[in-house]
């Protein structure tokens, strides 16, 4: 079974340039387009204390996690990711890494012979560091080829992901 899990912020953003309110994050309309097209399940990973919706507040507070290298708790996490072999893992680029969130949901599992395909949303600086913080994390795992999208067109990217989709 397939599963797309993915963490993404509504709220204040940096759009094109512009600071812009988006009801919904870049990363979930790119997971939600995946788990439809797949009949996936989906979950969402969110820390117990959301990230302020304020953008300079929430570079502020990531900025802190990652001098921590902190494990913000999860709101709530799956009972297990047994019955699923492919994970679809979805993450905004934040300071050239994974949301330090995402890692606490990738340390609490197993992800042995997992297939991972990972897809980032980013403002200019694509995948960074993000993928090789996958690999240190989940080593067992196979992680096939990522996909980077700019958050700001995720819109405008549906064929890049369905064509993405197809490759795997
Ligand atoms: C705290 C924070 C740090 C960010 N760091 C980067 C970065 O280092 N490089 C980059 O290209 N974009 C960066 N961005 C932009 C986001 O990756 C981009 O807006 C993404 O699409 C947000 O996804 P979301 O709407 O699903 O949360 C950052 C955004 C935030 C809020």
């Amino acid at each position: 079974m397939k599963l797309v899990a993915y963490y993404s912020r509504g709220g204040e953003n940096h759009f094109g340039g512009q600071k812009i309110y988006l009801e919904k994050g870049n990363t979930q309309k790119v997971a939600e387009l995946i788990a439809d097209k797949l009949g996936a399940d989906t979950f969402k990973i969110e820390p117990l204390v959301p990230y302020s919706e304020n953008y300079d507040e929430c570079v502020r507070e990531v900025v802190a996690d990652f001098r921590n290298n902190a494990r913000p708790e999860l709101k709530e996490n799956l009972e297990s990711i047994d019955k699923y072999d492919e994970i679809y893992l979805g993450y905004p680029n934040y300071c050239g890494d994974m949301p330090k969130v995402v890692y606490t949901f990738l340390e609490s599992f197993d992800f042995t012979n997992k297939i991972i395909h990972p897809f980032c949303t980013h403002e200019g600086s694509g995948l960074a560091n993000s993928v090789k913080g996958l690999e240190s994390v989940c080593h067992s795992a196979i992680i096939k080829k990522p996909l980077a999208l700019k958050g700001s067109l995720v819109d405008e990217s549906r064929d890049a992901i369905l064509d993405w989709l197809k490759e795997e």
